[in-house]
């Protein structure tokens, strides 16, 4: 007997009106993330993608993973193919524990639960601990990833400005205290203090302790996202959020994503017991528990490689290209455009006239076939239209020099063509440094204000 027809997979409108009753009222609020969006776009190969967030893959030696997965094969199929406890292996732990050491962090093993990545984290923490309306405190722009997270939960975020030195504590406390004459108590603070995605800028050590002895004054938990600490390119660590804790307020989430491999979706959180029983039950009932083939996978490479050592070569690699799109950014962009000097991380972010678009923008620079991530998808009031996202670890050399040069060469376009229409081509007009807030955009303030140091050269303030 044949099987019946299937429905065409496009949808047609009589196909949306169709499942439009069906859907859970929660859809409605749910969003694609900037990334995500663009990620079909640069899947094409003629495409100069500095948009994605990819770590190198194709620096890690094919013959080393073999060697993992026949070890693997010799010595654990069975249990490699089988169901693990939701709180992960603990091997795994064991070489957690061992990363986070490595950033000056003890962790019990009792205390962390492995993820599926750390987007899961994100996930987990904001399902334990927001109901609908309830306020999460994050940077100004955050991680793009979060967006459509805090969406899904219907959280009402309130993001805080940041300048060279992380999220402005002083902006905070202000921030707090208003709330607290609301009458609203943030359910935690989301934060990336560490080459954050995707700023690119470091919050100082004197803001990190101010922000302790803020969250411990006022019994606030935080979120501190760190998937980047490790991959720094100069310049003396600092301490982790979750080293300077001294009361159980931090929940800490870390990945093998951009140390090793984010195809492995391998990541975990450390956080206090009562929290971390909440994750356990949110995590059971999404997906049971993280893969135990990844798992050990990469219990097999912490024995059979120095992890290190790899990360030390990923860290030359990425320092290179750093260098080289901020080589392009000074050679390319007009100077009319701003941006940030990581010290780490993956990312730079660009601050452009406030007469350019940078969604219009992606549409102009796609064209010419090179992708960027628009800075409205680290916002979730609609700031950001005026920034954007620069990845400079997934691309070589010769590609970033090309991809910046093609973006610098569109909004050179959209620069003459302001001027042509205004007749203000001799006087540059300010980057977009602090956008007019709206009313609904006035807690939240303005987009990350770029470095200027006193006599430097005000493209290259520190992160
Ligand atoms: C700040 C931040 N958090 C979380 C994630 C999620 O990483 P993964 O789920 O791959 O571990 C990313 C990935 O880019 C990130 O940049």
């Amino acid at each position: 007997m044949s099987p019946p027809p299937r429905p065409p997979s496009r949808s047609t409108s009589r196909d949306l009106e169709r499942y439009a009753g069906l859907f859970a009222a929660r859809t409605r609020v749910m969003r694609s993330s900037a990334m995500r969006d663009i990620m079909s776009v640069i899947a094409r190969p003629e495409v100069i993608s500095l948009a994605g967030g990819l770590p190198d893959t194709s620096s890690f030696p094919p013959e080393t993973f073999a060697a993992m997965t026949a070890r693997i094969a010799e010595e654990s199929c069975a249990r490699a193919l089988q169901y693990g406890p939701t709180e992960g292996l603990e091997g795994t732990k064991r070489c957690i524990a061992e990363v986070m050491a490595a950033e000056g962090m003890h962790a019990d093993l009792e205390d962390m639960i492995v993820t599926t990545g750390g987007q899961q984290v994100i996930d987990l923490v904001t399902k334990a601990l927001i109901d609908p309306g309830d306020v999460i405190i994050a940077e100004g722009p955050t991680y793009p990833g979060a967006v459509p997270v805090f969406h899904a939960y219907q959280a009402h975020v309130v993001q805080i400005d940041m300048d060279s030195d992380g999220m402005r504590i002083d902006l905070l406390e202000e921030t707090l205290d208003r709330l607290e004459r609301e009458g609203r108590r943030p359910k935690f603070v989301y934060t990336v203090p560490t080459f954050q995605n995707p700023a690119g800028v470091t919050m100082s050590l004197p803001r990190r302790r101010r922000l302790m002895e803020v969250v411990s004054e006022r019994e606030l938990l935080v979120l501190e996202d760190n998937p980047y600490g490790l991959l720094r390119y100069e310049g003396d660590p600092l301490p982790p959020l979750y080293r300077l804790d001294g009361g159980g307020y931090v929940m800490y989430l870390g990945t093998f994503s951009k140390i090793l491999s984010p195809g492995l979706r391998l990541g975990w959180v450390v956080a206090p017991a009562p929290v971390l029983e909440k994750i356990n039950l949110g995590k059971q009932e999404a997906d049971l528990c993280t893969s135990t083939l990844s798992q050990l996978m990469v219990q097999a490479y912490f024995e059979l490689e120095d992890w290190r050592h790899y990360v030390g070569s990923l860290t030359e690699i990425y320092r290179a290209r750093r260098d080289t799109m901020l080589d392009a950014l000074a050679e390319d962009f007009p100077p009319q455009a701003e941006w940030t000097r990581p010290g780490g991380g993956l990312f730079v972010w660009a601050n452009l006239p406030d007469f350019i678009d940078t969604t219009d923008l992606l549409a102009r620079a796609l064209r010419e076939n090179v992708a960027f991530v628009p800075g409205e998808g680290a916002f979730l009031d609609g700031r950001g239209r005026h920034s954007m996202r620069l990845n400079f670890s997934g691309s070589g050399e010769d590609q970033i020099r090309e991809g910046i040069r093609r973006i610098g060469e569109v909004i050179k376009e959209q620069v003459a063509l302001y001027g042509t229409l205004t007749g203000e081509e001799e006087r540059a007009p300010e980057p977009a440094r602090a956008e007019e807030p709206s009313p609904v955009e006035e807690e939240g303030g303005r987009v990350v204000n770029l470095p200027r140091r006193g006599g430097e050269d005000r493209r290259a303030g520190g992160a």
